[in-house]
């Protein structure tokens, strides 16, 4: 086992004389159990820089409206290499009105954020929902305009997300019972594996996390619902790659002792652990000491993938009068900011190399269509194959991969087989007349081999879904 490290942006651990490497090639497996220590020629002088010392990253949650300020972007690109939009990707932000979808701020922060890796936050929550979304009724319909949303957002960054909080905050406080919101009671208690299945489908490299406060404490009720939902996904095969833990801590609301060890037992699902929206109300050594305390257990689990703080200065917090982040109003660093930097260069365990989170396996063999003989070179054809992404009782998901052959084409029109009893309630990247799908206007040119897909919903069951022809011109 090698203990050579790997920077978030793919590089290796920089500056690592020879000496070092053989100190923590000797050092490989106790590393998995122990903080290395790196000889202090190692030590960096960011967050982000000195997190990737040991393969992790440091972000932070960014504000569409403070990119005009030069002391926030300032501190924003020198100090983090991970970003978070702190809100322009909830669901009021993105799809205000059903279906029409809007990504003016979330893409200003994407772009602010070039070279740094996005955590998308989030699809499915309880809080910040458009009033068409709070007012849904019908499981039917509420699952359609979940997956349509997952969908429409996923889609628009798809491949440019390190992680996503899929579904955000499902759990009561003290009983760990489900959150009374309108996916629990209008679709119960299978919309967080629906949300899961869907969210996979629609982004591949994305790892998906589910993502919550008040989970920090190894034995919380709380905790546990979120821990018995994870152990139950991995049993059953429901995607799921990570647990972000927010961490807003206070003196009503400290650092847990168990923190670490609730870390562990997280990872020890084989899940990812992140630190999604740290902050600790306090000032001085004492607020200093408990960043420390929290970094320092992220260093020891190696699953602790990585930090986000909420926030850049304290003035730029949610909870400004509790001055709980790590620069001051002026944009200064405090002592907790030192506290940090010293606990991320004092280095630690090194995550496991990331591999891409596997898809679900298609649970119907993909069909794919005529023309079974290639028509001659110069011709515009196409063949389109389906595949079911997710299905339960009543209803599935799937795409259809529609491939161009030897020309490129300038629009293509799928027709669909659909059994009796199965009907298609919801299309997406394409527009439905009775059976047939044809391209819009950005999906309809492809170039010779090339391919696009669109995806729908339906009702019934998804056995004898397939493609029927594929026309191109
Ligand atoms: C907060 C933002 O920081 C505020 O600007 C907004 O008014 C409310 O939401 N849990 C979450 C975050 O998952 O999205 C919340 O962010 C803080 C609590």
């Amino acid at each position: 086992m090698s203990a050579v490290l790997e920077r978030p942006d793919g590089r290796r651990g920089a500056g690592m004389n020879g000496g070092t490497k053989l100190v923590l090639g000797a050092l490989g497996v106790i590393g998995l159990l122990a903080p290395v220590a790196l000889s202090a020629a190692n030590a960096a002088t960011t967050l982000g820089d000195s997190a990737a010392l040991s393969g992790r990253y440091f972000g932070t949650a960014v504000s569409a409206g403070k990119l005009s300020d030069s002391t926030y972007t300032g501190i924003l690109g020198r100090e983090f290499n991970m970003v978070t939009a702190e809100n322009e990707m909830k669901i009021d932000a993105t799809e205000p009105s059903q279906n029409s979808f809007t990504f003016t701020n979330a893409d200003r922060i994407v772009n602010a954020a070039a070279g740094k890796r996005i955590r998308g936050h989030t699809l499915v929550w309880h809080s910040q929902l458009p009033g068409w979304m709070n007012s849904l009724s019908g499981s039917a319909n509420t699952l359609a305009a979940m997956n349509n949303h997952i969908n429409g957002v996923m889609g628009h960054y798809k491949g440019k997300i390190y992680a996503w909080d899929v579904v955000n905050e499902a759990f009561n406080d003290g009983s760990g019972t489900r959150r009374s919101d309108v996916w629990q009671n209008q679709i119960g208690d299978s919309y967080i594996e629906q949300a899961f299945r869907t969210a996979r489908a629609a982004d591949p490299a994305a790892k998906l996390c589910i993502n919550d406060y008040n989970i920090d404490d190894a034995t919380a009720a709380k905790t546990l619902a979120v821990y018995n939902l994870v152990k139950d996904f991995k049993a059953r095969g429901v995607p799921i790659d990570c647990v972000g833990l927010q961490s807003h801590f206070n003196s009503g609301s400290p650092v847990p002792s168990n923190y670490q060890a609730n870390m562990q037992q997280f990872a020890a699902l084989g899940v990812d652990v992140q630190i999604t929206e740290l902050d600790i109300e306090g000032s001085g050594s004492a607020q200093a000491d408990n960043y420390a305390k929290v970094v320092k257990a992220c260093l020891v689990v190696a699953r602790c993938t990585g930090i986000t703080v909420w926030g850049i200065r304290d003035s730029d917090s949610w909870r400004a009068s509790g001055t709980p982040l790590l620069f001051d109003g002026n944009g200064n660093k405090k002592a907790a900011y030192t506290s940090v930097l010293d606990a991320l260069n004092a280095g630690g365990t090194t995550p496991p190399t990331t591999t891409p989170p596997t898809t679900t396996a298609p649970t119907t063999p993909s069909a794919t269509v005529p023309p079974t003989t290639a028509p001659p070179a110069g011709t515009k054809s196409c063949s389109g194959a389906f595949t079911v992404s997710s299905s339960w009782t009543g209803g599935f998901t799937g795409t259809v991969k529609v491939t161009a052959g030897s020309a490129a084409i300038s629009k293509w029109t799928v027709g669909l087989t659909l059994p009796s009893g199965t009907s298609i309630t919801n299309l997406w990247n394409g527009t439905l007349s009775g059976t047939s799908v044809s391209s819009l206007s950005w999906n309809s040119s492809v170039p010779a081999s090339g391919s696009v897909e669109f995806g729908f919903q339906g009702s019934g069951s998804a056995t004898g879904v397939g493609v029927a022809s594929c026309t191109a011109s």
